[in-house]
């Protein structure tokens, strides 16, 4: 069973490799998928994760892993607050969500069972349970409880009913559950309670016709007053240019009343790269909707090289969240300035090519709607033209080939670039596209306009790792 000695010592083993990114969130040893339990408390960020330390490819036992912020530059590595060490998490502490109120931190995540025999583990064999813990300080937690198993959950769902997530209306409390039904549909369900430890289910939120047969990591929020629910569909077949990763991600706008009658708006993708997945969002002191993602996805066809390392996958930069013309934008927040150093403001001619200063920087490209060509770093090439950009990847991509997105106009980028990933910002966060890439030289670009560019350099966080108890 894995324990925090075991993962101290798994975690020394570590060697720094070339991909290691500068200024993103990896595990420091093993695998990492999910952001979960997002909360900023008594002016601290907390970012728990999905971590598989034992190995690179996930398995071995899936616990919490932890790192902490004040300002987004220094971070602390924390010691592992959720452990699979009970009955109903056995088979990993799956993911989960804060909510704070008066002075607790209250979180919710899923435990996992994979009972031995002959399953299929989706309509049977598996435990999927609704636990709870609180915490004083956001470190150390109390004792777990289990709130739902599957036979408290509607009957015609299979047994994957998952990845909680609390919030608070007019005094109640809600929860949101990602779940597959039976009949192979996916959902979210949404249940209510007056103190956090009962909960009675209300109703769920489907599409009319059918939307993948799983609904993963639903968060249903508010923005100006807009109701929101961002989830994870799998088994949405690629049409044309959309959907063209193995599993989706996005949001729904939410009209009507959660509780009786509502109407879902059309599911918009939040991210079009070859990496993201699982996203979640809190809302900060200031009130800032923050979210983070995953910087990878699952079951993915390409392949990520730091596996032979010892390592994969890591967590998008955070982005705070805004509505214009009910669609969401997404931009690096505010703190991601602090990394800025050696700014150049300067034009580059068509066709010039530019050597970057640095591995790790940012980049807004003014793009004045027109049609364009660009290629960056080893072999990325972004093409826009008849309203669709498509960015194509070659070796540097290990797999990785193109995907496209459909905008009517672009007007700039921001690209956000680390040692082995690239975030690209559409007009400031209208559309944006995330994925790891891995080339080792100073990134070039090359571009078939004459274009203003404003660059600067970026700083790497300070990780910190704090003396595990
Ligand atoms: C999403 C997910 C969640 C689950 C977790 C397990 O990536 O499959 O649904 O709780 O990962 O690590």
């Amino acid at each position: 069973m894995l324990n925090q000695e075991m993962i101290n010592e798994l975690e020394k083993e570590y060697q720094d490799d070339e991909w290691r990114l500068h200024f993103h969130l990896m595990p420091p040893v093993g695998w990492l998928n999910d952001p979960n339990g997002l909360c900023q408390f008594h002016g601290i960020y907390h970012i728990y994760y999905q971590y598989a330390p034992k190995s690179a490819k996930g398995t071995g036992g899936k616990c919490w892993g932890h790192y902490t912020t004040k300002d987004f530059v220094t971070f602390f590595k924390e010691k592992a607050p959720l452990l699979p060490d009970s009955d109903y998490d056995l088979d990993g502490v799956y993911s989960g969500s804060a909510f704070v109120e008066n002075n607790i931190v209250h979180y919710v995540y899923t435990g996992n069972r994979k009972y031995q025999g002959n399953y299929d583990y989706i309509y049977n064999g598996r435990g999927h349970h609704t636990m709870y813990v609180s915490s004083c300080d956001g470190y150390d937690f109390s004792e777990k409880i289990c709130l739902m198993e599957n036979k408290d959950y509607p009957h015609d769902l299979s047994c994957h009913v998952r990845d909680p997530k609390i919030f608070k209306e007019k005094d109640i409390y809600y929860m949101v559950l990602g779940a597959r039904t039976l009949n192979d549909q996916g959902c979210v369900l949404v249940y209510r309670s007056q103190n956090l430890k009962n909960w009675t289910y209300i109703q769920r939120i489907e599409t009319k016709a059918p939307f993948g047969y799983m609904w993963e990591c639903p968060d249903l929020f508010e923005i100006d007053g807009q109701k929101i629910l961002i989830t994870c569909p799998q088994g949405i077949d690629t049409k044309g240019i959309h959907y063209e990763n193995i599993y989706q991600n996005g949001y729904f706008l939410i009209n009507g009343d959660i509780e009786k009658e509502y109407q879902l708006s059309c599911f918009t993708e939040l991210d079009y790269g070859f990496d993201f997945y699982a996203p979640q969002t809190f809302m900060d002191e200031k009130g800032r909707r923050i979210l983070i993602g995953w910087l990878g996805l699952p079951d993915i066809p390409y392949t990520n090289p730091t596996v032979k390392n010892g390592w994969q996958h890591a967590l998008t930069l955070p982005r705070e969240l805004s509505l214009k013309n009910n669609k969401i934008y997404q931009y690096p927040i505010e703190e991601t300035k602090q990394l800025r150093k050696n700014h150049l403001s300067c034009h580059l001619s068509a066709n010039e090519l530019w050597k970057c200063q640095s591995r790790c920087f940012e980049m807004k490209l003014s793009l004045n709607n027109l049609p364009f060509t660009i290629q960056l770093r080893k072999d990325i090439e972004l093409l826009y033209d008849k309203k669709v950009l498509t960015f194509k990847m070659g070796q540097s991509g290990y797999g990785r080939d193109e995907r496209h997105i459909e905008i009517d106009s672009i007007d700039n980028l921001t690209i956000f670039n680390d040692t082995s990933s690239i975030e690209i910002f559409i007009n400031a966060g209208e559309k944006v596209i995330t994925s790891r890439v891995y080339d080792q030289d100073i990134p070039v670009i090359q571009t078939s306009l004459l274009i203003d560019m404003e660059y600067y350099d970026l700083d790497s966080y300070k990780i910190e790792t704090k003396k595990a108890s």
